[in-house]
């Protein structure tokens, strides 16, 4: 069969994949699904670009990594843009269509879990929410128990005959990563005598501060589109998602950053 550009994107199954709940349907409910389909489609992308990444570190190949690190951070600074869209829309649009929601919320996307599993803030606690969902569970449990991509980088490190500390190496894998003194003292010696290496932990915290950022915007964005009002998901809404802002994933590349 002829390849034509809807045959090889899918563009009929696509943008037939909206559906509105509310009656009309209101008008603002379109761009509430479109968007948050987008944000799917961009942490798919972003969890598969990692694997490329933590397959390029395995192999000691940094210019690579550094490349795809690059891309990663475009594809945050895009999701971060994207906010501005739903920003438009008022609280009076967003209630027109809030009922029908239901209970459903982002707190339930498997795959941004994923991505913090992924990126090391490894918190069981976010599996229960799934308990009737086995293959969601699975996939969670899965990065879970593989290595975070600071674990990889360190991993890329010790290859490279730094001497990373026992404590870290040893710690639980499916735990989250946890500041080391020690760790600390080898990352300022990266920074001092290692440029490329320093270029790679600058991007990593390119990526970290990236994270923070969407979810300051997103957390601004609920304070305009709801206040103070509690989530569909169950939590306190903007009080909940206060306490995630200023988390950083690598915490020691930000701790260093007074002692030099
Ligand atoms: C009008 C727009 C939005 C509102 C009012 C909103 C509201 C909320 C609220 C209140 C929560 C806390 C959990 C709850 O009780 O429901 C939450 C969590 C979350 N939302 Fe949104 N949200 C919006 C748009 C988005 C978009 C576009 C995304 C993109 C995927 C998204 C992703 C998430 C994620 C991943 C969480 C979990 C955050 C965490 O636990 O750290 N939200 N949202």
């Amino acid at each position: 069969m002829n390849v034509t550009y809807a045959s090889y994107l899918k563009v009929d199954e696509l943008i037939s994949l909206q559906h509105c709940l509310s009656d009309g349907p209101e008008h603002d409910e379109l761009l509430f699904i479109t968007i948050h389909q987008v944000y799917e489609l961009w942490f798919q992308q972003l969890l598969h670009e990692g694997s490329k990444l933590v397959h390029l570190l395995g192999e000691n190949r940094l210019n690579q990594a550094q490349h795809t690190l690059k891309r990663m951070l475009k594809i945050l600074k895009t999701m971060v843009n994207q906010v501005d869209i739903l920003d438009t829309m008022t609280p009076l649009e967003f209630l027109s269509f809030r009922k029908f929601l239901s209970n459903s919320s982002g707190f339930q996307s498997y795959q941004f879990r994923e991505l913090e599993y992924f990126l090391g803030k490894k918190d069981r606690r976010f599996m229960t929410q799934f308990k009737e969902e086995p293959e969601i569970l699975a996939k969670l449990e899965k990065r879970l128990q593989a290595p975070s991509l600071w674990r990889e980088f360190l991993g890329m490190l010790l290859q490279r005959g730094f001497a990373i500390p026992a404590e870290v190496i040893e710690a639980p894998i499916d735990e989250p990563t946890k500041e080391s003194v020690e760790l600390q003292a080898l990352l300022l010696d990266v920074y001092r005598h290692h440029s490329d290496l320093a270029g790679l932990c600058e991007s990593l915290v390119d990526l970290d501060e990236g994270l923070q950022e969407w979810r300051y915007r997103h957390v601004k964005m609920v304070q305009r589109t709801i206040g103070s009002k509690s989530g569909t998901g169950g939590s306190a809404g903007a009080e909940y998602l206060k306490t995630t802002l200023f988390q950083p994933l690598f915490s020691d590349l930000w701790t260093i950053r007074s002692q030099f």
